[in-house]
């Protein structure tokens, strides 16, 4: 089984030198071996007033697997099936996750002939030494503090409902209170939050965090150190006039001023805005987050 991971993570490696954590399977689960593959099987179990059943329905099936061999699209095929054989749904909101490195193709075919479908991307882009972006004109951009709670909240909220409409992210009844627990006790005392404001009123914000806070995904990224732009936001009515812009430039400058060589995010796929507007600020994919809900 060794020798199966270390093929795995060498073929991963040779098409993405980016992607790390190949090498191994982490945390606990139930364990499944079929020909030249291997799969470790996952359930969260989500409280529905906490904030992290804002990020996904309530339970989530995960599979990690690892595939070697002449045929990888065969072998995940397999391991995926042993799973699916082995799931039982129990109950409302119930989806299966499988998170593949996104430049390592030759397997995926499995997924898509499973029924599953690509809904989220962990994308990555490096960040150079300090080089201050040219401000954008009109847009003014500024550290936010604990008088922008309400105006923070508000925004992250929206970004909720604009993301939710792509069947991952799911509001909930304590969201709201939720993301403004999380905002004051988290984002405005510890993370990189900006604000931009056109002609003296906030139009968008971005919360980066720095990376003393991301260990949860740094380990999946094979640069340090690591920072996560967790959340942008630009009001409809402020969009496609650089405001974007700014605040993305703003959270880099800050990065690279505190050495950070590498920001990551996560996006939907299917978002029509921030797929091409990630993509056109130098971000690329690094791993596609496959889902299926049951029914
Ligand atoms: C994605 C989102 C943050 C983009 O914000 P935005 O303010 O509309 O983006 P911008 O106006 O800065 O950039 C959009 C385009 O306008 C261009 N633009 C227009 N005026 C500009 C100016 N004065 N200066 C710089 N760029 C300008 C940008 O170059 C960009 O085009 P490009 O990508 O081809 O280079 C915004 O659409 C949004 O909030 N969407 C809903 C929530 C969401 O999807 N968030 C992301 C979650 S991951």
């Amino acid at each position: 089984m060794d020798d199966l991971i270390k093929d795995h993570a060498a073929r991963v490696r040779a098409v993405d030198p980016l992607v790390a954590g190949q090498d191994e399977l982490h945390g606990k689960g139930e364990w499944l071996e079929v020909r030249d593959a291997v799969g470790l099987a996952s359930t969260d179990r989500l409280d529905p007033d906490s904030l992290q059943a804002t990020w996904s329905p309530l339970v989530v099936h995960r599979l990690q697997a690892r595939v070697a061999g002449p045929d990888p699209e065969t072998a995940l095929g397999a391991v995926l099936d042993r799973w699916l054989a082995r799931r039982r749904p129990d109950g409302p909101e119930q989806a299966l996750s499988v998170s593949w490195p996104s430049r390592d193709t030759a397997p995926v075919k499995a997924l898509a002939l499973r029924g599953f479908m690509p809904v989220a991307a962990v994308a990555a882009r490096r960040i150079l030494p300090h080089t201050p972006a040219a401000p954008v004109p009109d847009v003014a951009v500024r550290r936010a503090n604990q008088d922008d709670l309400d105006v923070v909240t508000g925004m992250y909220r929206r970004l909720i409902d604009y993301d939710a409409q792509f069947g991952w992210v799911t509001a909930r009844a304590s969201t709201t209170e939720r993301l403004r627990e999380s905002v004051a006790k988290e984002v405005l005392p510890l993370e990189w939050c900006r604000l931009a404001e056109v002609a003296g009123r906030v139009a968008g914000c971005v919360i980066v965090q720095p990376p003393t806070r991301t260990r949860w995904i740094s380990s999946s990224v094979n640069a340090a150190p690591v920072a996560y732009l967790g959340t942008m936001y630009v009001e409809p009515a402020a969009r496609g006039h650089g405001v974007g812009v700014a605040l993305t430039d703003a959270a880099h400058d800050h990065a690279a001023a505190e050495g950070v060589t590498s920001m990551v995010l996560h996006h939907a796929l299917p978002n029509p805005l921030s797929t091409p507007f990630w993509a056109r600020r130098g971000y690329r994919p690094l791993f596609t987050q496959w889902i299926r809900h049951l029914p």
